[in-house]
C-alpha cells in the first residue's frame, strides 16, 4: 500500500532526515585508512541514540548493526566488524533511523584515503545517477522515469545498474510500497503523487550488473567495485525535496 504523507508527517520525516544527514557526515568523515567498520558503526549508533532516535537496521530481520558498511565489491548490506578499512578502498555507508516514529534512509560511498581515478569516477557517477533520478521526481512523471534516468546515466558512463535490489517507499516503515527500480522505461509505471516519500538509491557496478548473495553481503558477481548513493525524497507539487539533505529543499 502506498501512503501519501500529510504536511505534518512530512515534517517529521524531514526532522529524521536532517538528523540522519548529520550522523552520515560524522560517519563519512571518520572513514579514514585503518579505522574499523565496527568503529564507524559505533559512531553512528551513539549519535542516533543520543539524539533520541532509533537505528532502524539494528535487529531488522536479524541485522546486527546500526549501519551497513559495504567495502569495494560489496554492493550493500555489509556487516560492520573488526577489519580495518584500507587505503585505496571505497566504502558504502548506509543508515536508516526513525525519529518520533518516522523513518529516513540515506547512503553514501566514500574513498578511503587515495583511490584510483576509475573508482573516483564510479562514486561520482552513482551520485549523478541519483540527481538525474531526482530531476524526474515530479508530479505527473512515473516510476519508470526514475529508473530510466538512473540507467541512462550509469550506462552512458560504461557502468551497470544492479537490478536485484531497488529503492522503495518509506514512512512509518523503512520499506513501503512502491518498489523504485533503478532501471526502466520512461513513461511507464505508477504516477508520482504529492506526499509520496521515496528512498531513491542507485547501486552502480564498474563491471556487470549481476550480484551474488552470501548471508547479508550482496557482492558483485565479477568482483568489480560497486557504489551506492541514497536519499529520502518527498514528492511535492513543485520541485522534489531531499529530506536527507538540508540544502536541497522544495
Ligand atoms: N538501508 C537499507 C535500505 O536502503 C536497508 C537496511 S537493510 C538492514 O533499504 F538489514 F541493514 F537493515
Ligand atoms: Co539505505
Ligand atoms: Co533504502
Amino acid at each position: 500500500m502506498i501512503t501519501l504523507k500529510t504536511a505534518e508527517q512530512a515534517a517529521k520525516m524531514r526532522a529524521a532526515g536532517h538528523l540522519l544527514e548529520r550522523v552520515m557526515e560524522a560517519v563519512c568523515s571518520a572513514a579514514l585508512p585503518g579505522v574499523t567498520t565496527g568503529h564507524l558503526n559505533k559512531i553512528a549508533d551513539q549519535m542516533i541514540r543520543d539524539a533520541g532516535a532509533v537505528p532502524s537496521s539494528y535487529g531488522y530481520k536479524g541485522f546486527p548493526a546500526s549501519i551497513c558498511t559495504s567495502v569495494n565489491s560489496v554492493v550493500v548490506h555489509g556487516i560492520p566488524g573488526d577489519e580495518p578499512v584500507l587505503e585505496g578502498s571505497i566504502i558504502g555507508l548506509d543508515c536508516t533511523i526513525s525519529l518520533d516514529g518516522w523513518q529516513a534512509d540515506m547512503a553514501r560511498t566514500v574513498a578511503v584515503g587515495r583511490i584510483s581515478k576509475e573508482a573516483e569516477r564510479l562514486i561520482a557517477v552513482a551520485e549523478r545517477c541519483f540527481f538525474e533520478a531526482l530531476a524526474q521526481c515530479r508530479v505527473g512523471n512515473r516510476l519508470g522515469d526514475i529508473g530510466h534516468a538512473v540507467q541512462a546515466c550509469a550506462e552512458s558512463e560504461g557502468f551497470s545498474v544492479v537490478r536485484a535490489l531497488c529503492g522503495h517507499g518509506i514512512g512509518r516503515a523503512m520499506h513501503e510500497d512502491p518498489e523504485v527500480s533503478n532501471v526502466g522505461e520512461a513513461g511507464r509505471g505508477m504516477r508520482l503523487r504529492p506526499g509520496m516519500t521515496l528512498a531513491v538509491e542507485p547501486m552502480i557496478n564498474m563491471g556487470g550488473y549481476e550480484v551474488t548473495v552470501n548471508g547479508w553481503d550482496v557482492k558483485t558477481l565479477d568482483g568489480s567495485l560497486s557504489a551506492h548513493y541514497e536519499n529520502t525524497v518527498l514528492i511535492t507539487h513543485g520541485a522534489p525535496e531531499v529530506l536527507t539533505m538540508k540544502a536541497v529543499g522544495a
